[in-house]
């Protein structure tokens, strides 16, 4: 089973690391974390050369990512809420994902064969809600054709860390056995 991790954190030991690391607790086989604020992949700017032929021109690490994501059995978004959406460097990662849309739109082309479980883990200090997050997380997952199994969130970090949350950390560490259960 190949796990695709996308971490949607600036913090090396957050609340979003923290339930990522209880997730892989329980997650059997390959797992790769990719690191929104660290990878050095630049955003969709539109220049609408996949309009006209397949994939995406900017030749930088996401090529490699798109690779990863059509192997993976499985992909897991990963995110503080800010403002109640994702971070900024993850959506402008994830905007590379416009070049399996007009694939499909333009070119009649699925470039993600597998079908592929997904998750999502969000963590929100208590303030906005992380409804749109989760919205747009869904909407991610289903252009990598991950069918959307759970969403577990905290939002109430400002007063309990991730973790030290046992509750929270158990929650994903079974979500981590649905996820495995599923691709069996
Ligand atoms: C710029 C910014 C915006 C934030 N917006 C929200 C929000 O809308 N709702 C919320 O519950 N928490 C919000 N937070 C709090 C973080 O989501 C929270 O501290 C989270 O646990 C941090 O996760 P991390 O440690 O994985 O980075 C915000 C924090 C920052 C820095």
């Amino acid at each position: 089973m190949k796990t695709l991790i996308f971490n949607g954190s600036p913090r090396k030991n957050g609340d979003t690391v923290a339930m990522i690391r209880a997730l892989r607790e329980s997650l059997p086989g390959e797992v790769k974390v990719i690191d929104a604020y660290r990878a050095n992949i630049r955003p969709c700017v539109d220049c609408r050369r996949c309009w006209t032929q397949v994939g995406c021109v900017i030749d930088d690490e996401m090529q490699q990512i798109y690779r990863d994501i059509a192997e993976a059995d499985c992909i897991v978004i990963a995110s503080p809420v800010y403002f109640s959406c994702l971070t900024g460097p993850l959506l402008s990662l994830m905007s590379r994902l416009q070049v399996l849309y007009t694939a499909r739109r333009f070119h009649r082309v699925r470039l993600i064969e597998k079908a592929k479980v997904g998750a999502i883990l969000l963590a929100g200090g208590g303030d906005g809600s992380p409804a749109r997050a989760e919205d747009t997380a869904q909407g991610l997952l289903r252009c990598m054709r991950a069918t959307h199994m759970e969403t577990v969130v905290t939002h109430k970090t400002d007063t309990l860390p991730a973790a030290e949350d046992a509750e929270l950390l158990a929650a994903v560490r079974e979500l981590g056995e649905k996820l495995a259960a599923a691709h069996e």
